[in-house]
């Protein structure tokens, strides 16, 4: 049990992207529905013969936008056996994760459709919200910086939105059910393998 705790925190720290691959009819059973968490991947609805992968990704982590081609690429040649659903997971050391995670959250709420064309935005353009690139900036300025970026891309409409998203509970409250749902997955991952 020690030995497993001490696993699941080295994985935590290592693991920059961690996809799970739930067999739907198997173990998966122990988790909550996808539908209370996470993006669906072009609409596939998951049935009971498919192959179900959790992709947890950083929109800032350039391990994520890596992972997210290919990932995609599979997905393409398999569909429609595999499905996949994106839960964000902002990671702790990457200081503007969770705004972006947040406003993912938010877009989704507004117009599904618009979550995948966003999460691959952030990938294009996540070196402006490294770290480095923002040790300046105050959180406000990032964050104002985003909306507005992310403005231009969603649509006009979208702004005094995701201004009020930001100050918003649910929102925030929503960005860490994410986080929560790869505990456990991670969890169930390791003490079923
Ligand atoms: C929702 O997002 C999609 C994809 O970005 C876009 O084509 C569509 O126009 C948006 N719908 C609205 C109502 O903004
Ligand atoms: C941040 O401020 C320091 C000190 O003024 C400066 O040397 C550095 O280049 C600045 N970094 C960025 C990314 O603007």
């Amino acid at each position: 049990m020690q030995e497993g705790k001490h696993r699941i925190l080295m994985l935590l720290q290592t693991a920059w992207v961690l996809l799970v691959v739930f067999v739907l009819k198997g173990c998966a059973q122990n988790l909550p529905p996808a539908k209370y968490d996470g993006f669906v991947y072009d609409h596939h609805l998951v049935d009971s013969d498919s192959i179900l992968i959790e992709a947890f990704f950083d929109p800032v982590c350039p391990d994520s936008r890596d992972a997210w081609p290919p990932l995609k690429k599979a997905l393409q040649h398999y569909s429609p056996r595999v499905s996949v659903v994106v839960h964000l997971l902002p990671l702790p050391y990457h200081d503007n994760a969770f705004v972006s995670s947040r406003v993912l959250h938010i877009v989704n709420q507004l117009n599904t459709s618009a979550t995948f064309p966003l999460l691959e935005w952030f990938f294009k353009n996540q070196e402006k919200y490294y770290n480095v690139q923002t040790r300046n900036l105050s959180r406000v300025a990032v964050a104002n910086d985003i909306v507005n970026s992310v403005t231009e891309v969603v649509g006009n409409s979208y702004h005094s939105d995701l201004e009020s998203g930001l100050n918003d509970r649910k929102t925030d409250l929503k960005t860490r059910v994410s986080f929560k749902r790869f505990k456990r997955g991670v969890c169930n991952a390791y003490f079923l393998s």
